[in-house]
């Protein structure tokens, strides 16, 4: 999030707003072929709980014709899940500014029965390459705290839903749970970016990944932004002990 000028976070270190995409873009391309095994590893498999949540309030037509964005899509477990999750007239469009992140995506679809009803394009959440009111929902897991202007991907994720379509966000929040936050923290620091060097070999990817979460607005301020983006009816939901919070907002 912006914090003052063109400046933002990286982590713990203050960079250009422009200068932070590149950054985070090194991030994801170093982890790309090891990321769904360091999810495992880091959430003790709970990405995948938090993630069929996010699904479940999605709830893609069975019969219908329904049309699913998810960006920062990344390897595409999200999107598999609504595929999934949908009839045969559910189409999901999977967004991600990482070509390396989209192509192991492309090729696990590939496997999958509904690989014909996922399409993956690489683009930036801040200016979608998708036209105006396309989508009956958006979802974006684990990757808004990576975009430099979080403002602007609101706005685009608004722009691109249909009238009644929901907006909705899987990301990680603030543990509000005392002794919890502090055995969070330990282990978020002191675990994480070894694990991560073991795993990738890239422990300061994952230095950032903890340090990223600490940066990103409480649950409170992140549900104002998103009324600010035009949004109605925004809450959110905190998940094991506030470690995630689903985000979502209606455009009515
Ligand atoms: C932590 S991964 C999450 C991937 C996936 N959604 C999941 O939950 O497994 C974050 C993703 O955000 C993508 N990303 C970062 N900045 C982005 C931007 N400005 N626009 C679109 N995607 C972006 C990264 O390339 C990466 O694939």
């Amino acid at each position: 999030m912006a914090a003052a000028g063109d400046q933002t976070h990286f982590g713990q270190r203050t960079v250009r707003l422009d200068e932070k995409q590149s950054l985070v873009n090194d991030v994801f391309h170093s982890v790309a072929s090891r990321y769904d095994l360091m999810n495992d590893l880091m959430s003790f498999g709970l990405h995948r709980a938090w993630k069929d949540a996010l699904v479940a309030k999605v709830r893609p037509s069975l019969d219908r014709p329904f049309a699913h964005v998810d960006v920062a899509g990344g390897t595409g477990d999200v999107a598999v899940r609504v595929a999934k999750a949908g009839g045969p007239l559910t189409e999901v469009t999977v967004v991600d500014v990482n070509g390396d992140m989209l192509r192991v995506g492309e090729k696990r679809a590939a496997r999958r029965a509904f690989s014909k009803r996922l399409t993956f394009i690489e683009g930036n959440a801040e200016a979608l390459p998708l036209p105006d009111g396309r989508f009956d929902a958006y979802t974006i897991a684990f990757g808004i705290r990576n975009v430099p202007r979080i403002e602007d991907a609101l706005k685009e994720a608004y722009r691109v839903l249909k009238r009644g379509g929901r907006f909705l966000c899987l990301e990680f929040s603030r543990v509000d749970l005392p002794v919890m936050d502090r055995l969070y923290d330990a282990y978020s620091f002191a675990a994480i970016p070894p694990i991560g060097k073991a795993v990738t070999g890239d422990g300061g990817a994952y230095r950032y990944l903890v340090e990223s979460i600490r940066k990103f607005p409480p649950p409170e301020r992140f549900a104002e932004m998103i009324g600010e983006a035009g949004f109605a009816r925004v809450d959110f939901t905190r998940l094991s002990g506030g470690v995630v919070a689903i985000h979502s907002g209606w455009k009515l």
